[in-house]
């Protein structure tokens, strides 16, 4: 049997890297953890437990006390064919995904103490390889020795676009010029923290995909996975 590697799909805020990891996972046989999602419980969790204030603000002292109480999971969902994203074992897919939660995130993921949690846990769950993750570190800092990395990117308009169309596709408010600022204002805190920014990592493959389909872009990565493992 084939060795199963580690493939790393990082970039922008809303640039279509979770479906498209989610695709390929699917089609190859691998694991899918979306990073992301796991830095959003530790989100709903500082907001849930008065460690956010309403101004934003965080009490950091008490969020490093309480962050060994944070543990994320994902279970396959029957019904939709996709992982659902568990934090302390209570099934919190659609509370992570709301404009309040996008909006605290990028400050949260930031901090250093977070992120060692979170890092560690990813991998542990990459031990074995035939995992696809995604995020924005994953090439860099999780698993700098990842056999296949992808750098995905799109331009602002048309990932804020697709945004809102999926909030809009779940029922939920949305105004397409915050939206459009939320995700500026992501990208800038991710790409400039001090702790494990996002940025392209010098072995990855990039990929544009503002003008790309899913099913394109889905069949673009599975050639670039069948190039790495033949
Ligand atoms: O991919 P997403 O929008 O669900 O990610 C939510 C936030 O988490 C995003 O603002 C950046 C942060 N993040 C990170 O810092 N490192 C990762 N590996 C994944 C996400």
């Amino acid at each position: 049997m084939k060795k199963k590697i580690t493939i790393a799909v990082d970039g922008h805020s809303s640039c279509g890297k979770s479906t498209m990891a989610k695709d390929l996972a699917r089609a190859i046989g691998y694991i899918y953890v979306d990073s992301g999602a796991m830095y959003r419980c530790c989100t709903l969790f500082a907001m849930q437990n008065g460690i956010i204030a309403a101004d934003g603000s965080i009490n950091e002292e008490e969020f490093k006390r309480r962050m060994p109480e944070i543990q994320v999971s994902f279970k396959l969902n029957e019904d939709t064919g996709r992982p659902d994203t568990y934090l302390n074992g209570v099934c919190v897919e659609k509370d992570i995904r709301t404009m309040e939660v996008s909006a605290h995130v990028s400050p949260v993921a930031a901090l250093p103490f977070v992120r060692a949690a979170m890092t560690a846990q990813q991998q542990a769950m990459g031990r074995e390889g035939g995992i696809v993750m995604d995020g924005r570190d994953i090439g860099t800092a999780v698993f700098p020795d990842a056999e296949m990395k992808v750098f995905v990117t799109a331009s602002d308009e048309i990932r804020a676009q697709r945004r809102y169309d999926e909030l809009v596709a779940k029922g939920q408010q949305a105004d397409f010029d915050e939206v459009l600022s939320n995700l500026r204002e992501r990208d800038r805190i991710d790409s400039t923290r001090e702790v494990a920014p996002l940025r392209q990592a010098d072995d990855a493959i990039v990929l544009d995909n503002s003008h790309m389909t899913i099913p394109e872009q889905n069949q673009w990565l599975l050639k670039q996975f069948h190039k790495k493992t033949e």
